[in-house]
């Protein structure tokens, strides 16, 4: 099993001002390499490591203070239906990049994807420390096993963080919006969602680089794993897949994650094509503060502008307030 060693500005005292200075870095970062970042050249892969070093955040789950709940919010909290499919998608993902990082020879792209799987191990202490203070019953936990495949794995856990977090920005967003929680609680996962930012940019940018570096034939057999990953993925999101270290109750979860979401941070309605416009909203603003000659996460966002499109042909009733969210009646 793989030790999750902090990395060297983990290791720092985490000060207001220090982490404060982190959370301005983590957003607005331009590299030193000059002109064009051609994918897959050298420069391409000394900005994206450098990109994923130097936006670390030294926050520490252990100093987090939780606020104090009313009994209404603390009732809200503990029935919100994504604790457990939440602690253990971080298990398996930390697990994924870290056995990915462990068989790469190139130490960049080592050092980085480990240090992605260190900051998911640090987002499911965060979550340990969520659940202890707000006494939330969790199912047991599954055994976390290394994958087998460790490409196919990481391929696996890329993209489906890619589909996760294209829609945490947007539900992150309704919940700021809505006071359904207190803020300091909701500002407590500022630091994990933009990381989450950062980790598909990442991705990204490491597919276009290693994209660019296969021969033609190694380049067919990686776009069928990809397409493979991609059926695996949809078939864990219907719920066909039931047997992958989950229990029913988490895959059911897991299959209605984002309806369960906007349902349950916000009191408003929120109308289906008004929450993708928002994740799209989110989506831009969260990336746009990255060096602009590192690639873009296209796929979900290119798949929700098709379903915006389509959506303005929908004849669907109308009720915006204004926010892009629809009032419920
Ligand atoms: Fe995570
Ligand atoms: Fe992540």
């Amino acid at each position: 099993m793989f030790r999750f060693v902090p990395p060297e500005g983990a290791k720092q005292p985490a000060t207001l001002s220090i982490v404060e200075a982190a959370n301005r870095t983590a957003r607005h970062w331009t590299s030193v390499e000059a002109g064009p970042l051609a994918p897959g050249s050298a420069a391409h892969k000394r900005a994206i490591c450098a990109m994923f070093q130097e936006t670390f955040n030294p926050y520490r789950p252990s100093v987090i203070a939780w606020p104090t709940l009313s009994p209404d919010e603390l009732r809200r909290l503990q029935s919100l239906p994504i604790w457990d499919i939440a602690v253990q998608t971080e298990g398996r993902a930390r697990l994924s990049f870290a056995a990915y990082a462990d068989g790469l020879e190139d130490q960049a792209f080592r050092r980085a994807i480990m240090l992605n799987a260190w900051e998911e191990h640090r987002h499911k202490e965060v979550l340990g420390h969520l659940v202890r203070t707000y006494g939330i019953e969790l199912a047991e936990e599954p055994p976390y096993l290394p994958p087998r495949d460790r490409e196919f794995a990481f391929l696996v856990t890329g993209y489906s963080e890619s589909i996760d977090s294209f829609f945490a920005f947007g539900l992150f967003d309704l919940a700021k919006q809505a006071s359904f929680f207190p803020a300091e609680l909701v500002e407590t996962f500022e630091p994990v969602i933009q990381e989450e930012c950062r980790h598909i940019l990442f991705f990204a940018n490491w597919l276009a680089w290693h994209r660019a570096n296969l021969n033609w034939w190694r380049r067919i057999r990686f776009e069928l794993r990809v397409a493979v990953a991609w059926v695996y993925i949809a078939g864990l999101r219907v719920g066909l897949a039931r047997s992958v270290g989950t229990n029913r109750k988490t895959t059911r979860e897991e299959s209605n994650f984002t309806v369960n979401g906007a349902q349950a941070v916000t009191s408003v309605e929120v109308g289906f094509f008004d929450l993708i416009k928002i994740c799209l909203q989110e989506n831009d603003r969260r990336l746009a503060g990255y060096d602009s000659r590192l690639c873009r996460p296209t796929r979900i966002p290119a798949l929700a502008r098709c379903v915006v499109a389509v959506g303005k042909l929908w004849p669907g009733k109308k009720r915006n307030n204004g926010s892009g969210i629809s009032a419920s009646g």
